[in-house]
């Protein structure tokens, strides 16, 4: 992890004070509907969590994503699936901040303009991103790998701190036991399966408490057993947080939808719940049927 990283961490800590400041003086309650919101903090009143209209992306002439509208519920798990190139990582980089649409709106709760921000500060601003390929730092525990993931405060002479304090130790039980490696803390994470790696990814990313998580293919090259609980960690996280998910699994995504958007040629050809998409014919003709 980067230094660069370590200060998002930190600025994220900051923040989440911040916010659990500003509910005690709002009497204690967690919902924030009466609150008035502070500019860049994230607004959820009106139940959905990200936003984006009439998005368009091109590439030397190319229409990556062509006219893209897509609404994310609070607490909603929404699986995007759809034949290759069909745009669907192009559409994180653009919810992430690292392509910037020609035209089109992305918004963050109600009120934060992701467009107006970088990728740093995206994250920041709590949304966090797995890639397909798993990366956690090989040579460091479980617990390590945790531990370096959650938001650190630095001292005054700008050192970062490495306080094994009771908080932090806490929040890696919690965690690791979420993502089934909570009796693997001491393990190297060079001698965990590919499965138990990409578990760990997510596991960093749950450390940093983001409140929209977004997966790519997170159960490719997984065994069965392993897509089951992953299934079951995914159901387990949106309690607290929305999370979107790109997979070519169907059964994977029968099991773990809300509801499923299917891109194709960087639009919408079909949204709704799983048995509507799969006996939808233009998606039995694009997608399934091949
Ligand atoms: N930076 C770029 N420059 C030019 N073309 C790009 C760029 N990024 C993506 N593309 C093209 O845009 C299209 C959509 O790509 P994207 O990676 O989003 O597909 P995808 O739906 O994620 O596919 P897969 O299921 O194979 O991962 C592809 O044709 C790809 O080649
Ligand atoms: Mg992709």
């Amino acid at each position: 992890m980067t230094l660069d990283l370590m200060s998002q961490g930190a600025q994220r800590l900051e923040k989440h004070k911040r916010k659990q400041e500003a509910e005690v003086n709002s009497g204690g309650r967690v919902a924030s509907f009466s609150r008035i919101h502070q500019p860049g903090e994230l607004d959820l009143v009106h139940g959905r969590i990200l936003y984006l209209e009439d998005v368009n992306v091109s590439f030397d002439g190319f229409k990556a994503i062509n006219n893209l509208s897509l609404d994310i519920g609070v607490g909603e798990l929404r699986c995007i699936i759809g034949p290759n190139g069909a745009g669907k990582t192009i559409m994180m980089d653009i919810i992430t901040g690292k392509t910037k649409p020609d035209s089109g709106q992305v918004f963050f709760g109600s009120t934060i303009n992701l467009l107006r921000h970088n990728e740093p500060e995206i994250a920041q601003m709590g949304i966090g991103r797995k890639f397909q390929k798993p990366t956690v730092f090989e040579y460091l525990s479980v617990f390590e790998n945790l531990e370096i993931s959650f938001p650190r405060g630095r001292s005054v002479f700008g050192a970062l701190v490495f306080k094994r304090d009771e908080e932090v130790i806490n929040k890696v039980h919690e965690v690791a036991n979420m993502i089934f490696l909570g009796d693997q803390l001491d393990k190297q994470a060079e001698l965990l399966s590919h499965g138990q790696k990409q578990w760990l990814e997510i596991g960093m990313l749950l450390m940093q408490d983001p409140d929209l998580l977004m997966l790519d293919e997170p159960v490719a090259g997984m065994s069965v057993g392993e897509r089951q609980q992953t299934a079951e960690l995914l159901r387990s996280i949106i309690k607290d947080r929305s999370v979107i998910v790109i997979e070519h699994d169907m059964q994977f995504v029968a099991q773990i939808a809300d509801k499923v958007t299917v891109l194709h040629q960087g639009k919408i050809l079909a949204e709704g719940s799983i048995d509507n998409v799969k006996n939808d014919p233009k998606v039995i003709e694009v997608y399934l049927g091949h």
